[in-house]
């Protein structure tokens, strides 16, 4: 079924390409850059929450690197996709793009000359944008340093190096248009419904995705992925939260603070809680009151009696496991530990032993859990190289039984080594 859909699919795409070639949308005329003192100052600072809704600095800036000059890997299955430079300078950056130009990218994924952009910028979502949302991002952009730094080319194969492909892609899989609200919600619900389709593109990691890289409609913010890690559900059957998540604890993840029953936000979405945490509490509050109704609640798993049957039955496995949690975690994520010091979470409530997927547990470990640059925070140190791939199994194998009372994963070798490889290919992107 995958892969007939995958062949029609690649048909589809490759006439379009022909016709989108063919029929190529035009060139908007460049501008002489506008002067900032053009623009007005509420307009600029509306703009700057908009930019952090939008997560524009995540992706437009490297480690180390001036803010939006671009430079930013993308791994998608395909290949890696290079954010560009959207500071205004007029060569390098979008100094001679016209409001239109602007407006045009971000509601159709189209650059100022005509050429498609690939979807790993959300336009997808971000065409939901209002006109004064884009109108104040406008502003912010076109009024920031600007930074003269050329676009790296992608790393893709042909033929999806070829931009007229995408219009193959746009016809099956890009839905544009404004956000349109449910006449029988409140604002507020509107709002955050607004904020989380559109601007703060929570489904573009949320939202599981087909074959070719598209988000499934149907199966909105049902679990998807991001970075080597799983985003996980957060609407729908399948949330592997265990604890019912409280409007509070909500929007304590979602400002990066440590949510009780659930810890905090690691990963990928990490600098979405820290950009989150810089918005007005108003947006925040709307996406909450969006979200949480949505949420499958009260979803603990009867944990106690096989996790009982599985510390009783001490194998040298699990025996193994339980002796690296009691030396190398017991300290910080046992609350009756005299000697705990962090705030680590009661592992039993952790969402990432109650994923399919061991990824995020393997994350957590061999990355450890640092707060931002430059702020306060829970901190678990990174365990990469204190542990070999085995005692990492015995440790996963234990957990999952013990704090669970799920059967162990299978797959976990094979998860292992492509997180640490992940991990490595991340520290060799490319900086400022
Ligand atoms: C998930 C990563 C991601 C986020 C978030 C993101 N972008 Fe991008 N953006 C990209 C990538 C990648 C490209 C390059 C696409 C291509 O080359 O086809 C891009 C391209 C663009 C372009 C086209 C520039 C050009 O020279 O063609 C504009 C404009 C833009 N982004 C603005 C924004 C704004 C404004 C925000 C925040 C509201 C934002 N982006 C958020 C990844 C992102
Ligand atoms: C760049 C990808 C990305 C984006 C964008 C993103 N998330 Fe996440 N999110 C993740 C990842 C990865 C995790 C798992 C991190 C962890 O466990 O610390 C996560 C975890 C969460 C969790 C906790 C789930 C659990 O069971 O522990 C919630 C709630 C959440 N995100 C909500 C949101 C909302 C709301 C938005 C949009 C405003 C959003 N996310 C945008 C990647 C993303
Ligand atoms: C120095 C204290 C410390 C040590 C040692 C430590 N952790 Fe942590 N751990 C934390 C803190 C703090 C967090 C972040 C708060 C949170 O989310 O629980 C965390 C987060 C986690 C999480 C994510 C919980 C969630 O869903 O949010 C997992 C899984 C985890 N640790 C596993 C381990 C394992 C396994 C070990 C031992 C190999 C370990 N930790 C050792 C402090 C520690």
């Amino acid at each position: 079924m995958k892969v007939v859909f995958g062949i029609v699919a690649v048909i589809v795409i490759l006439a379009a390409a022909a016709l989108g070639y063919a029929l190529s949308p035009s060139a908007i005329a460049a501008i002489q850059p506008p002067a900032p003192a053009s623009f007005q100052q509420a307009e600029v600072k509306h703009g700057a929450e908009l930019a952090r809704l939008g997560d524009c600095n995540t992706c437009h800036t490297v480690k180390g690197g001036a803010p939006y000059a671009g430079g930013y890997g993308l791994e998608t299955s395909f290949g890696t996709i290079y954010s560009t430079n959207i500071t205004p300078d007029a060569d390098t950056g979008i100094g001679r793009w016209s409001e239109a130009a602007f407006a045009r990218a971000m509601r159709q994924g189209l650059d100022r000359e005509g050429d498609h952009l690939y979807p790993a910028f959300p336009y997808t979502h971000f065409t939901k944008l209002s006109d004064p949302d884009v109108k104040a991002l406008y502003a912010f952009f076109m009024t920031r340093t600007p930074v003269k730094k050329a676009a790296r080319d992608n790393d893709l194969p042909f033929p999806l190096n070829w931009r007229p492909v995408l219009a193959g892609w746009k016809l099956l899989f890009f839905h544009p248009g404004r956000f349109q609200p449910d006449a029988k919600a409140s604002d507020q619900v509107n709002h955050g419904a607004y904020l989380v389709q559109g601007l703060g593109h929570c489904g573009a990691c949320h939202t599981p995705r087909n074959v070719l890289q598209a988000e499934k409609r149907d199966d909105f913010l049902e679990g998807g992925e991001a970075e080597g890690w799983t985003a996980p559900a957060i609407a729908g059957n399948a949330m592997p939260a265990p604890k019912a998540w409280t409007q509070t604890a909500l929007k304590d993840y979602l400002t990066g603070r440590y949510a009780k029953d659930h810890g905090v936000a690691a990963g990928p979405m990490q600098p979405v809680a820290q950009n989150l945490s810089e918005v007005p509490q108003s947006d925040v509050d709307a996406i909450v009151a969006y979200i949480h109704p949505g949420m499958r609640q009260g979803n603990a798993q009867p944990a106690n009696a096989q996790a009982s049957a599985a510390a009783s039955g001490s194998s040298g496995q699990s025996g193994q496991g339980a002796a690296i949690y009691a030396g190398l975690c017991a300290r910080c994520h046992e609350q009756a530990s005299p000697s705990r010091y962090s705030e680590g979470l009661n592992l039993a409530d952790s969402s990432a032993l109650h994923e399919a997927s061991g990824r995020n547990f393997v994350n957590f470990v061999l990355a450890g859990v640092q707060p931002p640059e430059g702020r306060a925070g829970p901190f678990m140190p990174p365990l990469a190289g204190s542990l070999t791939d085995g005692q990492l199994t015995a440790l996963a194998d234990y957990l999952r039984q013990a704090k669970a009372g799920l059967k162990p994963w299978d797959d976990l070798k094979d998860t292992i080594s492509s997180v640490r490889k992940t991990a490595l290919a991340a520290e060799a992107q490319p900086q400022s």
